[in-house]
């Protein structure tokens, strides 16, 4: 539904649970993560859009090393269970992922059911190596089996908006991730 009611909008917003300052702290460590563990190796950032967009923007910016980015966009369907879903790629790397090592940068792990379907489909492809970096951990709430290499946050089940995260496409434009109002 589009919004254009501004009080309405910003009742929305909860509270902040990690201001931007949190976030940009972690993404420094975070990015000398990314120095020291990949430092003379071909290394791609892939982002799933469109969450991570925001994240993978501050997230590169931290890394010295030479690294390229890619960006993938996906739709996945589910009939219950994790392994009855599947996914389809909307939008797909334009790089033969079999000369890098893949960092999947991801802004939440939820239930992990898209992305668990996704490094598979990546993992198919023969990459040098593959692992899951996420901004947002939400253990609680994980059906598939599916643990991140590197989590800069772990969250409790609550739905936050903000830093990339939307609810109905909105609040993506938050500087802070806070806890949206249900
Ligand atoms: P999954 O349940 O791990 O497959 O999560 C799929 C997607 O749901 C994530 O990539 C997010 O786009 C979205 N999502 C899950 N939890 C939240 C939340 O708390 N806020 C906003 N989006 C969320
Ligand atoms: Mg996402």
């Amino acid at each position: 539904m589009i919004q254009t009611d501004k009080d309405a909008y910003l009742s929305g917003i909860e509270r902040v649970l990690i201001s931007g300052g949190e976030i940009q702290q972690e993404i420094r460590k975070a990015g000398k993560w990314i120095d020291m563990s990949y430092a003379g190796k071909p290394l791609l950032l892939v982002s799933i859009l469109k969450g991570a967009f925001i994240f993978l923007a501050d997230l590169c910016r931290a890394v010295t090393i030479p690294c390229e980015v890619g960006f993938m966009q996906v739709q996945s369907y589910f009939a219950g269970t994790v392994s009855s879903g599947s996914v389809d790629i909307l939008l797909d790397l334009q790089q033969d992922i079999s000369q890098y090592h893949v960092l999947i940068v991801e802004d939440i792990i939820d239930t992990g059911r898209t992305l668990s379907l996704v490094a598979e489909k990546l993992r198919s492809r023969k990459p040098l190596s593959l692992k899951i970096l996420t901004l947002l951990d939400k253990p609680e709430r994980r059906e598939a089996d599916l643990r991140p290499d590197y989590a800069l946050f772990t969250i409790p089940d609550v739905f936050v908006i903000g830093y990339g995260l939307d609810c109905g496409e909105y609040y993506r434009n938050l500087p802070d991730i806070a806890v949206y109002r249900t």
